[in-house]
Order: structure tokens, then C-alpha cells, then sequence
């Protein structure tokens, strides 16, 4: 058995021929898909990326090459030469681009053998998740996997082209770093040569990109790793990519036309989907108003419903205690939902309590009453105003969050977006991106005890609200934007300070003294004093782009090689210890627990 090419040369990939190449001899190399062995003649679908070829063994044309042809398994690499002929009439397959011919093998070469897979080569196959990441490489053979990996491809291809026409440089930024804040924990890197000093790799490319800005390259962009040690969730990874971009002397507009012109040329590219723009806009206090949420998903209505005004008197404790200490009380109204079962009720229940709210209160509409554990709580009145408020007709179930302002709107945003799936409310191939606007500069964080940026400390506020900086800080809106793509933030960018007084007050702001801030930060606050632009920018997630993009539930399916929930991976085993050695030239040691 010969591991060689030998004077084999591949003519063709497995998804090139057809009727036109009949009569030729050709020389294919891929991996076996299928072997299935019809007495006496062997047929084998031959694989690489491109696609499928039937190849037959047929003891008549070439008796040595069908003995040979009996050891191949699945997944054995081989090169076969052969003759193309035209399949007999009612074997042709329509399903497989090359199903109307095959080629009769004169020569097989197995250019390897290989062990039984751990799972078939198929789009649909029944098995883990870990054991797929386990053994990447071959679950990276499946088509559904390929094509993925190839639509990202060409999504970069196109994206890089675009940018380029603009005038945009791909500039490339440091990995060994320091922090960047971006409101994740860094993942840290000791220095040798530094003796108990960190460097910090990126959680993004920020403070580069302004100083890029500063040193006069007016349009900067990259395709660029970022890590963040965050919880980890479906849409999240610790190290994804974004598309980064920079502009000098720009305002939102022009960031925003920019980027919707890039989504156009790729949705009609990679999609064949013609995007309409512009985009719609949402403040952040009406995306939240209306959709509970800063990243809504307007593809359907079922928008939330204030009524704190109409129950802060009612009989009904849970809703008017709620209002007397600042919070409020909203409502959704499921049309038609009457028939849900006390079950579907409670499991809803259980779904808001996720997201901190204390109950679920709901009510069913019938022709001429309401069926509800809390009707007998509201007078005449306040029922007629509730009525006319959320649009109540029979056959309507409403439901209603009474807590904090945050709460309310997080637990109904939350069940807005399951129930608009769940009553099939979503129109599944349809895109809608909507811009989300001045976000807060700033907000509390409980658990540290203050005030943190929003987006980043590099945003600037908007210009009406610089007076609010020092008296009421959390009430100073920013000139940050998000991009959200069917209720995924897929994007998210700023226009910038990019003067030393301001970010000084910003720093402020944040709680930051001048040591501290100079310590921290003191080169940009240099660099701004050196001739700064205004400028602004944007990153995309291109891993949560490409998910949409294909279609798909995760970013790990548009990743090659991803890591777990527990930020692992399960093919290399990283992360994983560290040798005495290594650890002294690093001046570390590990603590026992
Ligand atoms: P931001 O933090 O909003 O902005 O990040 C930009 C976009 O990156 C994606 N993203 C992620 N994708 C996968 N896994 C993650 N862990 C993850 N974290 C973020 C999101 C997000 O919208 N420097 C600023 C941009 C700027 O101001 O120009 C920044 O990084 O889609
Ligand atoms: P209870 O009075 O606790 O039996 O609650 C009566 C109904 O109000 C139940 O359906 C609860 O789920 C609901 N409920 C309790 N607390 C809240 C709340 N904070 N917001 C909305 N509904 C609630």
C-alpha cells in the first residue's frame, strides 16, 4: 500500500464535474463519505469540501483495482483515477451536483487510513456537543460546518474590500497589552523579564484606535481578536472577533451610514437579502419604554404597557406598594392567549422569576368579566382605565410585573422576546436592524459600590447634559450607539472625547481621583493634549454577525475552534498547568486550595 501521491495529480475537486467532462479521464482526492458494496461492483461517494463525487469499482473495468477497493472505510483519504461516464437513466441523482455522472476507478492510491469516526460526517448528528468539540477536526468536515466557515470567509473577504474602498487602513494593535476597559475581567499574562507585572490581552482595541486617530491615519479598521472573562453564554465567547473601525471628525451620522452601507453590501452579497436604510433609530430610554430591553427585538409588536399611573391606589397591594416605592407596574397583552393552560401560566411564571421578578400577575378576558386571581382587587374605574390602556378584548391574556423600574422591564422584555417565539410572532428570515441611541454615560454597580461607564470611559456625553456631570452623574446621556440585528447587539461604538478637560470629568465621574486616573490612563490624557481630532467609531461582533448571517443558535458554530462554557478546550485540553520551571522563571506560585 503506497502513502504517496505518486504520479497521481489531482485534475478536478469533488463537485466540478458534469456531463460536459463524459469521455475524460480525470484524478480526484477527498475522503470516502460512504462505501456501499452492490455485489461485485463498489460504489463510494468521494468528499472534500466542495462537495460529493460517486466513484464505482467494477470488477469488469479493472479486476485489481476493485480487490483493493474492499479495505476502504469511511473517512480514508484517497486518490482514485478514472474514467467519466454518464449514470444510466433513472440512477441519476438530483440532489448531488455532480449526480449525473460517476467515474469508473482504473487506479486507487490510499493516501491514508483511518480509525471508525466518533460520529458520522452528516449535518444532523445525534451526539454531544463536547464530543463534537472534542474531535473539532472532524466535526469540522461536516457540510453544515463548511459552509459556515466558508460564509465567514467571504463575509471577511467582502468586508475588508469594502473598507479598503473607503479609504479605511487595517492597522494591527498589540495582544500584550495593558487593561482595557471594557467591563469584563482581563485575562492577565505574567512577564518574565518583569518580575510580578502583567501585561493584559485585549478586551478590545479601544484606546489604540483613538491614538491612531491622533497620529493622523483618519480612517482606521481591523478584523481583530478580543478577550473578555465573562460568564459565557451562547453568544458569548472569551475570545471573539470584531470588526473595528475608527473615524476622525465624524459624528454619529456618519458612523452610522458607514456601517449601514457595509451591512448592505454584505446582506446583498453573502445573503442575496436587499437591506432597506436607514436603519430605524430607538433612544435607549423609548427601547426600553416600549421593549423592556436595550437590544429589542422589533420584528414583532406585543410592546409593554405602563399602568403605574392607573393601579398606585389600587386594592391590590403587590401593584400599588410597588409604585408608592418608585418602581412601576407594566403589562403585555397576549392576544388571543385565553386557552393557555394554568401549567403554560406557571411555567411563565417561573421563566420572569429568572430575571428577579416576584410573580406574574395575568388576566384572561371573556366576553363579560375577567378570569383572574387579582380582578376582585380593582374598582370599576380603575378596571375601564386598564381596559382602554392595554386594549383588552375577549380572548386576551395579560400579564403583569409590578418591581423596580429595572426588573419590570427586564423580566417583560425577557418574556415579550419568549412569547413572541413561542405564538410564532417572528417572521423567521427577516432581518431588523435597529440603532439604539443615547444610552446612559453611566451606571451603579452594586456589587462594586459605583459608578461605572456604560459603554466605555472614552464616551462622550451628550453635550446637553455636560452641566449634569458633577450634580447627578447617573442622569448624563452619552453619545454611544448600539447596533441590534433581530434582538442580538451586534455592534456597539461611541463617538469619542477627545479633549483632556472633559475625560478629566468623566474620570470624575467615575469616581476616579487625579492619581489614580494619571496612573491609569495618564498617556492618553497626554495624547489628547498633542493635537487630538474628534473622531468616533464602532466594533461589530463579527463571530454574532456570521451566527445570523448562517442562521445559526451559537457563535460556536461559526467558530472553528470554540470553547466550552467553562472557557475550555476540549481538542488541545488548554487551558491547562504549568511546569515548576515555568513557574519560577515567572516568579508565580499556586496557591493550595
Ligand atoms: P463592545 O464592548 O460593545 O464595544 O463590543 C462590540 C461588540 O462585540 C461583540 N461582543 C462579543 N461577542 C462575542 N463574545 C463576547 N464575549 C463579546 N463581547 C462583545 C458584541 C458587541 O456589540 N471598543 C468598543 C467599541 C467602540 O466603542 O468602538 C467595544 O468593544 O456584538
Ligand atoms: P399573591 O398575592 O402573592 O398570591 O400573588 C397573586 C398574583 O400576583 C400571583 O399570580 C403572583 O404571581 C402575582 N405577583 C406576585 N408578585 C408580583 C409582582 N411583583 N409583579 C407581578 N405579579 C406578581
Amino acid at each position: 500500500m503506497s502513502d504517496k501521491l505518486g504520479n497521481m495529480r489531482r485534475t478536478h475537486t469533488c463537485c466540478e464535474l458534469g456531463v460536459e467532462n463524459v469521455g475524460t479521464e480525470v484524478v480526484l482526492m477527498g475522503w470516502v463519505q460512504r462505501r456501499r458494496d452492490h455485489g461485485g461492483v463498489i460504489f463510494i461517494d468521494l468528499r472534500d469540501k466542495n462537495g460529493l463525487t460517486q466513484i464505482v469499482f467494477n470488477p469488469e473495468v479493472s479486476p485489481n483495482v476493485h480487490a483493493k477497493a474492499h479495505v476502504i472505510r469511511s473517512e480514508y483519504v484517497i486518490g482514485i483515477r478514472g474514467n467519466v461516464k454518464r449514470r444510466l437513466e433513472g440512477m441519476t441523482n438530483p440532489k448531488l451536483k455532480t449526480g449525473e455522472i460517476e467515474v469508473f476507478a482504473t487506479e486507487l492510491k490510499i493516501l491514508n487510513a483511518a480509525e471508525t469516526p466518533p460520529f458520522i460526517i452528516e449535518d444532523h448528528v445525534d451526539v454531544s456537543e463536547n464530543i463534537r468539540l472534542k474531535f473539532r477536526h472532524i466535526d469540522l468536515r461536516r457540510p453544515l460546518l463548511q459552509k459556515n466557515i466558508i460564509t465567514r470567509h467571504k463575509a471577511a473577504a467582502l468586508i475588508r474590500q469594502h473598507l479598503d474602498d473607503l479609504g479605511f487602513i487595517d492597522i494591527e494593535t498589540p495582544m500584550l497589552t495593558r487593561s482595557t476597559p471594557e467591563g469584563a475581567r482581563d485575562y492577565l499574562v505574567p512577564s518574565r523579564v518583569n518580575s510580578g507585572m502583567f501585561y493584559a490581552l485585549p478586551q478590545s482595541p479601544q484606546i489604540f484606535k483613538q491614538l491612531l486617530m491622533i497620529s493622523g491615519f483618519d480612517r482606521y479598521y481591523q478584523i481583530v481578536k478580543c478577550f473578555r472573562d465573562e460568564d459565557l453564554r451562547a453568544d458569548r465567547q472569551p475570545e471573539f472577533t470584531q470588526i473595528d473601525m475608527e473615524m476622525s471628525f465624524v459624528g454619529e451620522d456618519d458612523v452610522m451610514e458607514i456601517t449601514e452601507n457595509m451591512m448592505v453590501s454584505l446582506f446583498r452579497d453573502v445573503m442575496e437579502k436587499n437591506l432597506q436604510t436607514p436603519f430605524p433609530r430607538l433612544s435607549y430610554e423609548d427601547a426600553v419604554d416600549r421593549f423592556g430591553l436595550d437590544k429589542p427585538d422589533i420584528r414583532f409588536a406585543l410592546e409593554l404597557i405602563d399602568i403605574s399611573d392607573i393601579v398606585e391606589n389600587a386594592g391590590f397591594k403587590v401593584f400599588s406598594n410597588a409604585v408608592k416605592k418608585g418602581g412601576i407596574v407594566k403589562a403585555i397583552n397576549a392576544k388571543g392567549c385565553t386557552d393557555f393552560t394554568r401549567k403554560e401560566i406557571d411555567d411563565l411564571t417561573d421563566f420572569v422569576t429568572v430575571y428577579r421578578a416576584k410573580g406574574l400577575a395575568w388576566i384572561k378576558v371573556r366576553e363579560d368579566s375577567w378570569q383572574s386571581p387579582i380582578a376582585k382587587f380593582f374598582t370599576d374605574d380603575e378596571k375601564q382605565a386598564l381596559e382602554k390602556r392595554i386594549d383588552m378584548q375577549p380572548g386576551d391574556l395579560v400579564f403583569f410585573v409590578a418591581d423596580q423600574s429595572k426588573i419590570t422591564n427586564e423580566a417583560l422584555g425577557q418574556l415579550r422576546n419568549f412569547l413572541g417565539k413561542k405564538l410564532g410572532l417572528i417572521q423567521e428570515d427577516s432581518f431588523s436592524f435597529v440603532w439604539v441611541t443615547r444610552f446612559p454615560l453611566l451606571e451603579f454597580d452594586e456589587n462594586e459600590g459605583r459608578n461605572q461607564a456604560l459603554h466605555h470611559p472614552f464616551t462622550a456625553p451628550l453635550e446637553e447634559d455636560y452641566g449634569l456631570l458633577e450634580d447627578d452623574p447617573l442622569s448624563v446621556r452619552s453619545r454611544a450607539y448600539d447596533l441590534v440585528l433581530n434582538g442580538s447587539e451586534i455592534g456597539g461604538g461611541s463617538i469619542r472625547i477627545h479633549q483632556r478637560e472633559l475625560q478629566e470629568r468623566v474620570f470624575g465621574a467615575l469616581g476616579m481621583d487625579r492619581e489614580a486616573y494619571e496612573e491609569k490612563f495618564g498617556f492618553l490624557l497626554s495624547a489628547l493634549d498633542s493635537g487630538a481630532p474628534p473622531h468616533g467609531g464602532i466594533a461589530l461582533g463579527f463571530d454574532r454577525l456570521t451566527m445570523i448571517l448562517c442562521g445559526q443558535p451559537s457563535i460556536r458554530d461559526v467558530i472553528a475552534f470554540p470553547k466550552t462554557q467553562k472557557a475550555a478546550c476540549l481538542l488541545t485540553n488548554a487551558p491547562a498547568g504549568a511546569g515548576k520551571t515555568q513557574l519560577d522563571e515567572l516568579s508565580l506560585r499556586i496557591k493550595k486550595s
